[in-house]
């Protein structure tokens, strides 16, 4: 191990604190946020290199701001479209991903509730994943609600078209209807399976959040600023019910107040300190 991914020696007094909380009181249910993606190379929204400094959330945050964007703004529309097509397209599972399944694989974990729609849980082998947030690869038919994959293929064909020249409003509508977002069942119009913001979640989903919070000792919370709500509001009825609080964050949150034990590091290195048994001998 390089000295650069050796933490000073009081993080791992609290890692071992962790890993004691964990074995004691798990199976663990975990929240996820935009940070434990960032070692796969897809951006936070709201840090400094975040999604929401180069494509604000009041223009690319909900759909009526996305309407008004590809309107008067085609070619900011189709930048924004083709920088997350590439970063969602080309991400892969990091350590963090890796170790959590793993996790669940020991019984120590029960579920993970994610705000993330990249989809890097399941790719590393989580079976218990509930997406708050929705999918970026899944698209849904607003007349007969049918859900579709939008396949790795069909997103690395419609960025080739988007890498050249600005296509114009009118040909990337057409682009944009005929190649991804025209149902096969009825012919209708579909959009991406995602929740921006002013969109409800859906009921099941969050039930299911809900569920998984209120029968567990212990929550992990990594890589969110816990600002977005109701996801925000998960912790403090874990808390409520009783359940001991975790949060690694290289950066104290709005949560880290309430929390029993915050650790001060990245995802990643925290979970491969808090997995390894031997360094807790
Ligand atoms: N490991 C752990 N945490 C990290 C790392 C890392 N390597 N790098 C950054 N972070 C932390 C940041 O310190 C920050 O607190 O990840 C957090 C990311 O916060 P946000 O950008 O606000 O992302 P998130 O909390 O997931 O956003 C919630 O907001 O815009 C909406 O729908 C979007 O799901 C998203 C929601």
């Amino acid at each position: 191990m390089s000295s650069h991914n050796i933490p000073p020696k009081d993080l791992l007094t609290e890692h071992k604190e962790a890993f004691r909380i964990i074995h004691e009181r798990g199976p663990v249910c975990v929240l996820t946020g935009a940070g434990v993606s960032v070692d796969s190379g897809i951006p936070t929204f709201r840090g400094t290199d975040g999604l929401w400094r180069q494509y604000p959330p009041s223009l690319f945050g909900h759909t009526p701001g996305l309407i008004f964007t590809f309107a008067c703004f085609p070619k900011w529309f189709q930048s924004f479209l083709r920088d997350t097509i590439k970063t969602f397209v080309q991400a892969t599972p990091n350590d963090t991903h890796t170790l959590l399944a793993t996790l669940e694989q020991q019984g120590l974990l029960s579920g993970i509730i994610t705000q993330n729609v990249d989809q890097l849980h399941q790719d590393a082998g989580s079976q218990h994943v509930v997406e708050v947030h929705g999918n970026f690869f899944r698209s849904v038919c607003k007349t007969c609600k049918r859900q579709d994959t939008l396949s790795k293929d069909a997103l690395r064909a419609f960025l080739n078209e988007l890498e050249g020249q600005p296509l114009g409003r009118i040909k990337l509508f057409k682009k944009l209807k005929q190649d991804l977002f025209t149902c096969p069942s009825c012919g209708g119009a579909r959009r991406p399976d995602m929740v921006f913001f002013g969109d409800p979640l859906d009921t099941s989903t969050w039930q299911e959040a809900i569920c998984l919070v209120k029968h567990n000792k212990v929550m992990l919370v990594l890589g969110t600023s816990a600002t977005v709500y109701p996801v925000a509001e998960l912790p403090h009825i874990a808390r409520e019910a009783g359940a001991t609080l975790i949060e690694i964050n290289p950066t104290p949150t709005a949560l880290t107040p309430f929390v029993d034990l915050y650790i001060p590091d990245t995802s990643s290195r925290a979970l491969r300190l808090l997995v390894d048994d031997e360094r807790h001998c």
